[in-house]
């Protein structure tokens, strides 16, 4: 589905000109509080959020009680994140008790699921605006409906979930760091695993030109970046006139000094030629995030996730093959419904099998609408256990594997210093907090700058060491 989804220039060229119109509506020291919830895409688009508010004058605001448009970017991935959101929404009712000109908005992953808005409309009456995850780029348009008085406007696409899903090029982004940045290549997602609700609240598949891309990358090198993600729900996918390897490579062709990571892959999808394409080159981060969920043939099947325990083996020990000293990272589910103990005792053997430098583990959430839902649920106490059980063995297996590191000078992108203690991380995407020997220039350390460390203290999942005086 690639025609028909990019937003038509003249649409962005409206959209901020009306930003420009806000600007003076609103008038001088207006300031904006963008929170978070979920996921780096979610990242990313609040730093567009951020660079259209910045077009209308708002500045960025230190707390929430300072700000006169506060929006709220949501995550639906699991309940707990959307109780979390949901709670800090309830909180905008003394703000706008106090001060009635202040502009409310919840976007993202849960502002598109029908029901939640239903909610928001219901018992968050004091929410003004509501948009869905590909009406981003409308946000000069629904602050200014709101500033002229409207209530409760919804701006969502609509249609059915085969269809709906944009690319916005051209909007500002005001990134959040000077030296690290995401830039997403694809948005949404088709794979349709059975527990997620991202397909239905982010739309289609669908991908940014590479040149449009790569521009973007050459920019942000230019300009000093040296930590660049390339973002997508399933960065193989992608589809925008090169494969994924390729683009990658391209991206990593670059003049500069600087590191290329992207998330996330599917097994399914993760080809030799993608691992080949991070081992040709030292700007490719020797990080491999392969979410394997569950490690139980019947319940990977459930999952509809389309690969075997036998198939992500094969990809996981190519990984080891060509990049020996990667980090590797995985995701997993505790207690998918109708999972038995047996069936969890096999992701216990996977994990320990393939040894992840770190494992995001989750307990299964219900999401309504999804196709897991609507299983035989497992109790909670059960799920909890098996998470428990999960992060003890990944506690261990990942020490072990920390310990590699140990008496090695490893390249580290350094992120300042505080309360004395510089840290900074490594291309495997390890946390290292270091110590400047005697002498060494503080202004070498500072955040954004590359040095070398040599390590001499090893935890389970971050490293400790000095910093040394020759370059590599
Ligand atoms: N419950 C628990 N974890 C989930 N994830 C996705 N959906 C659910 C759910 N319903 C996890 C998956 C995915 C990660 C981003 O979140 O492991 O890879
Ligand atoms: Fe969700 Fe599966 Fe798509 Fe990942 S690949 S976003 S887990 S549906």
């Amino acid at each position: 589905m690639q025609n028909g989804i990019f937003v038509p220039e003249e649409e962005i060229k409206r959209q901020l000109a009306i930003a420009r119109e806000v600007r003076s509506l609103i008038g001088e020291g207006k300031k904006v509080f963008v929170s978070t919830f979920g996921c780096q895409q979610n990242e990313a688009d609040s730093e567009r959020l951020l660079g259209l508010a910045s077009l209308m004058g708002y500045t960025k605001a230190e707390s929430i009680d300072d700000a006169q448009l506060i929006i709220f970017n949501t995550c639906a991935i699991r309940e707990h994140a959307e109780l979390k959101a949901l709670s800090k929404a309830g909180a905008l009712r003394k703000i706008k008790e106090r001060d009635k000109s202040v502009i409310t908005a919840v976007c993202g992953c849960m502002a598109e699921q029908p029901h939640r808005r239903e909610q928001i409309l219901k018992s968050y009456p004091y929410i003004d605006i509501i948009f869905g995850t590909d009406r981003l780029h409308t946000l000069p348009e629904t602050v200014k409906n709101a500033i002229l008085g409207e209530k409760h406007g919804v701006y969502i696409s609509g249609g059915s979930h085969d269809e709906f899903g944009t690319v916005a090029e051209g909007v500002p982004s005001l990134r959040e760091s000077s030296y690290k940045a995401w830039v997403p290549i694809m948005y949404g997602c088709n794979n349709f695993c059975s527990y997620c609700v991202v397909p239905y609240v982010r739309g289609r598949e669908r991908s940014r030109k590479s040149k449009d891309v790569l521009a973007e990358i050459e920019g942000l090198v230019k300009s000093g970046y040296k930590d660049i993600t390339l973002l997508g729900q399933n960065v193989n996918s992608y589809d925008g006139d090169l494969s994924f390897p390729k683009l990658l490579e391209k991206a990593a062709g670059f003049e500069g000094d600087y590191l290329l990571r992207f998330m996330t892959s599917h097994p399914k999808d993760a080809t030799r030629e993608l691992v080949d394409v991070m081992a040709s080159s030292p700007k490719i981060a020797p990080h491999f995030h392969l979410p394997m969920q569950s490690g139980d043939n019947r319940i990977l099947k459930m999952m509809n996730r389309r690969y075997t325990v036998e198939q992500y083996m094969e990809k996981a020990a190519y990984i080891r093959e060509k990049l020996p000293d990667a980090a590797l990272t995985s995701d997993i589910i505790c207690g998918f419904p109708t999972e038995t103990e047996e069936e969890f005792e096999n992701t216990l053997k996977a994990v320990d099998a393939v040894g992840f430098d770190m494992l995001f583990a989750f307990v299964y959430s219900p999401r309504p609408g999804t196709p897991a839902a609507k299983m035989e649920q497992i109790p909670h106490e059960v799920k909890t256990a098996r998470f428990a059980r999960l992060s003890e063995l990944e506690n261990k297996r990942a020490s072990e594997l920390n310990r590699r590191f140990a008496g090695r000078t490893l390249k580290v992108l350094s992120d300042g210093c505080e309360n004395g203690i510089y840290t900074g991380r490594t291309g495997h995407n390890k946390i290292i907090t270091f110590a400047l020997p005697e002498g060494f220039p503080e202004e070498k350390a500072k955040s954004g700058r590359f040095l070398n460390v040599r390590v001499d203290g090893v935890q389970a999942y971050t490293l400790s060491g000095t910093a040394e005086k020759e370059q590599i």
